[in-house]
């Protein structure tokens, strides 16, 4: 049976993250389910200068994240598709990766708000208690941001912000390195196999 990666892309800044465990899911050979929500297009679009559109998803996400998908196990619902696969318990899922993580989806998604497909795919699999990683992205936070987060992480969710560690790489670490440090919490999170950053050996200074 099927069991993909639902990947939500939500309108947060930090589409390369998105990019990353996109292609690190494509190596580890996993099938993804992707939902790229309407705010998701403008923030693809400004950090990428690339359209994201419905029609063209295949192409679109090929340029996005640079890497030709043609054999990859990728299928793409759009988001305001209330009748996709992922709305519905019955259809099978590993779980689900949001990433980058809006403060309107992490409000939505706690509050169960459904408002297009991306939003009530996470909350069906946190209703059948399936791994759910939320990436969100926004600084300084508010009060109800974290009381949000809070509500997450107690329906199951695992809240992993975008808040990179240097350990990794050390000082001198690229963005992509930063970036790739991220990708690889997530799928660590998820028990997905990756080569995206060097562990920590238990040595100072060994990177
Ligand atoms: C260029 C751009 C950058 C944005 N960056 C962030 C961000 O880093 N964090 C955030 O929570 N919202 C950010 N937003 C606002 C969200 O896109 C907005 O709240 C939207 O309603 C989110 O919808 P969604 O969760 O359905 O994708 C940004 C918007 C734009 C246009």
């Amino acid at each position: 049976m099927r069991e993909p990666w639902v990947v939500g892309v939500t309108g947060a800044s930090g589409t390369p993250y998105a990019a990353a465990v996109l292609r690190a899911l494509f190596d580890a050979d996993r099938p993804v389910d992707l939902i790229v929500s309407r705010a998701a297009r403008l923030t693809i679009l400004d950090e990428t200068k690339s359209p994201f559109r419905d029609a063209h998803w295949r192409a679109d996400l090929d340029a996005w994240i640079g890497r030709k998908t043609a054999q990859g196990d990728v299928r793409y619902w759009p988001a305001g598709d209330l009748a996709a696969g992922p709305s519905s318990g019955s259809y099978p899922t590993s779980g689900m990766l949001v990433v980058p993580a809006s403060t309107a989806s992490c409000a939505g998604i706690a509050l169960g708000l459904s408002k297009d497909l991306l939003q009530r795919a996470a909350e069906v699999n946190l209703k059948e208690r399936r791994p759910v990683v939320m990436v969100p992205r926004e600084t300084p936070v508010t009060r109800s941001h974290l009381e949000h987060l809070i509500a997450l992480h107690d329906a199951g969710a695992t809240v992993l912000p975008a808040s990179p560690g240097f350990y990794a790489a050390g000082a001198a670490a690229s963005a992509e390195q930063l970036v790739d440090f991220i990708a690889g919490k997530v799928l660590d999170a998820v028990g997905v196999p990756h080569t995206l950053f060097s562990r920590w050996s238990g040595q100072l200074g060994a990177h």
